[in-house]
């Protein structure tokens, strides 16, 4: 009894110490929040979450409103008493309930446990939350769900505060936003909220993902939880999962669960189908949808030994056969190849909806096809086909690629778009002929420089750009199976990544962009170093997708500190990415005139 009463005594104690008093206070000058010495002079006293809010362009909100947005009147309130009404008792309500839930648990730790004690003042303002939401249909986001959002108050002896959005998905937007304008003043131990708000947004692109690889190296479903969480804070409606490889199978599927059997690195290393539902669930109430991707032809082998579909597995030297070991490839002259397929597809389809889908398709080794007897001897025998290479590129792979295609839109019982890498495949002169652009959208992993892309373009491809001269997150680390760096280094900083827009890459064109995703494949990285990798250059990217500014990252530098300390405080491992005293001194790190080379 008496060790309870001490552990809760010490938690208060731990509060009240965080809102110690301090000798500083910050200033707004000229959009800038600067440390000042408290002296019995000062007049105002700003404590620096009350100054960013009120001196930072756009109150210091991350991603940058595409419109405006105004605060005024910073009112104490009372934390516990947040409520909200809806114009839904149908279809949404219950996801509307859960967005407020989160809402409501999130401002709690963005504020810290001090202001949680502090509620104990129940004169405080309430504050009430009005959604007004036309679409009552819309349950998952799709290629033109409609993300837009606006913001009003009216005074009253409550807060009143309306979030007008067309669907769910906009009108969570607007959630993520107020969580950002709730503020905890550690000068006098108090959380403030602005009375008056003002906001219209929308995103310019409604793509905006982070793809994940998680067969390289397994990464927990709690850690997958952790990116979602960052993932809705920085508004990105995106989580592209790249679920299996060569390395590993540990997706659970339900007609052919062998595969992960054979093919995860230990039977609780695997997404069961439990798992992967409440992966979607988590997701889709933040605001995201979940791509799977199943990779083929190239990418696979642990799994699939017991079917016989493969070739190439793990041969060696590896070197010869693909670009990192171990390799493998499907043998696209297997019938019983497209069965299989078509199973696995159905199980994913049933699990992550029919709106999308991502067959990969990146990556194709030429000289492993031409050493596999089975397949070569078809080719001449069946096909009359002859063995040079543009037989494998201009005949082999399209009739993988189009069978495997009628296989997923029988499954789906529609044409759902699909997504394929930019490959070999793609950069074909006649690719139209193989992927319609009104079927296929391509993810481009070339340098954003690379000519193929405005090729691309010319043909009428709709694209999603994860360019890895700026959006591979796992660049710049040493190499791991030669010494020295690993092939995309450098690593790439926020301000590359914040600085890759769309509309210098697609010149005249990014009407045609879908959107982008930054990139992590997991070599070398995995649950351990997951949030460091990821977070904040994602975040980054997110303003670059929803905002796309007209302004470089040296604009966004104050907002991004911000923003990183946010993740931060809401439990995600954000590196760090300057001294904290640059975030505390701001306009001062920074090499004026000279941060463009
Ligand atoms: C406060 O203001 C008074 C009157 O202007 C001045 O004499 C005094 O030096 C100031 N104190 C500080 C610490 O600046
Ligand atoms: C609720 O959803 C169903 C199925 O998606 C749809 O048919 C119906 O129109 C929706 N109801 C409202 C009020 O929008
Ligand atoms: C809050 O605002 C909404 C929309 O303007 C209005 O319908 C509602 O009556 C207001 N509620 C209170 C308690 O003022
Ligand atoms: C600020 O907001 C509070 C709470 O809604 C309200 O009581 C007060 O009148 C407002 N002050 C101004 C100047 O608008
Ligand atoms: C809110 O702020 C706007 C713009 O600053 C102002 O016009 C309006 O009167 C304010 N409303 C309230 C209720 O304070
Ligand atoms: C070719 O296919 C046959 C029949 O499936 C199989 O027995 C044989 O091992 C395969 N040969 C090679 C080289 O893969
Ligand atoms: C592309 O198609 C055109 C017209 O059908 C044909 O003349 C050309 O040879 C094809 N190119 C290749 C590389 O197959
Ligand atoms: C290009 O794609 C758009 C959208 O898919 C379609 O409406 C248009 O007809 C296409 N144009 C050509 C020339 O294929
Ligand atoms: C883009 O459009 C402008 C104005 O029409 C034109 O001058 C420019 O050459 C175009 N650039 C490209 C790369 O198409």
């Amino acid at each position: 009894m008496l060790h309870k009463i001490i552990v809760i005594f010490s938690v208060i104690n731990g509060c009240i110490h965080l809102s110690s008093s301090s000798k500083w206070h910050y200033q707004c000058t000229e959009g800038f929040c600067r440390k000042t010495l408290t002296t019995e002079n000062t007049t105002s006293l700003l404590s620096f979450a009350e100054c960013n809010l009120l001196c930072l362009n756009h109150a210091g909100v991350w991603p940058m409103p595409t419109g405006s947005i105004s605060v005024a009147n910073l009112t104490e309130i009372n934390i516990q008493k947040f409520s909200f009404t809806t114009n839904q008792d149908t279809n949404i309500s219950n996801s509307v309930e859960k967005a407020f839930h989160i809402f409501t648990s999130e401002i709690k730790s963005l504020v810290g446990c001090s202001a949680v004690l502090q509620a104990k003042n129940s004169n405080l303002a309430s504050v009430q939350i009005n959604f007004q939401i036309t679409d009552q249909s819309t349950k998952d986001i799709g290629l033109g769900t409609v993300e837009t959002y606006t913001i009003e108050t009216s005074s009253g002896n409550i807060i009143n505060v309306t979030i007008r959005a067309k669907t769910f998905f906009g009108a969570r937007h607007g959630l993520e936003t107020l969580s950002q304008l709730v503020i905890y003043d550690d000068l006098r131990g108090r959380v403030l909220f602005p009375a008056n708000i003002s906001v219209a947004d929308g995103p310019v692109y409604g793509w905006r993902g982070i793809m994940l690889d998680t067969a390289r190296n397994y990464v927990t479903p709690k850690a997958i939880k952790r990116t979602l969480k960052a993932m809705a804070a920085s508004k990105l409606n995106t989580f592209h999962w790249h679920l299996t490889d060569t390395s590993s199978f540990p997706y659970v599927s339900k007609s052919h669960p062998e595969l992960a059997e054979y093919g995860a690195y230990s039977p609780n290393k695997v997404y069961t189908d439990a798992t992967v539902r409440d992966i979607i669930e988590y997701a889709r109430v933040r605001g995201i949808r979940v791509v799977p991707e199943l990779d083929a032809p190239a990418h696979v082998g642990e799994g699939w030994q017991s079917t016989g579909v493969t070739t190439c597995f793990d041969w060696t030297p590896w070197d010869k056969y693909c670009v990192e070991p171990p390799c493998g490839q499907f043998d696209p002259s297997r019938e019983q190849l497209y069965d299989i397929l078509e199973d696995l597809y159905g199980d994913m389809l049933d699990q992550f909806g029919t709106n999308v889908f991502h067959m990969g398709g990146d990556e194709i080794n030429l000289a492993c096809w031409k050493a596999t007897a089975n397949l070569t001897n078809w080719m001449v025998s069946e096909k009359g086909w002859d063995l040079e290479a543009a037989s494998f590129l201009t005949k082999v792979w399209p009739y993988f690629q189009s069978n495997a295609a009628k296989r997923l839109h029988k499954k789906a019982g529609k044409n759902v778009p699909i997504i394929l890498w930019s490959s070999d495949l793609t950069n074909q002169e006649n690719v139209t002929d193989i992927l319609p652009p009104s079927d296929y959208i391509i993810q481009v992993w070339s340098s954003g420089s690379d000519s193929s892309i405005r090729t691309l373009l010319n043909k009428n491809y709709s694209i999603i750009l994860s360019n890895s001269d700026a959006l591979y997150l796992d660049c710049g680390f040493a190499g791991w199976v030669t010494s020295g760096n690993n092939w995309c280094s450098p690593y790439k900083g926020w301000q590359t990544i914040y600085d890759n827009k769309p509309i210098n890459i697609a010149v005249n064109k990014s009407n045609q962009v879908l959107g982008g995703e930054t990139a992590l494949w997991t070599e070398e990285a995995g649950t351990s170093s997951l949030d460091s990798r990821l977070w904040p250059r994602s975040a980054a990217f997110a303003e670059t997708l929803w905002t796309e500014p007209a302004t470089d990252w040296s604009e966004a530098e104050e907002r991004m500190l911000l923003h990183r300390d946010r993740l931060v405080r809401l439990g995600i491992e954000a590196d760090e990415i300057q001294p904290e005293w640059c975030f505390r001194n701001q306009q001062t790190c920074p090499i004026l005139g000279k941060f463009n080379n």
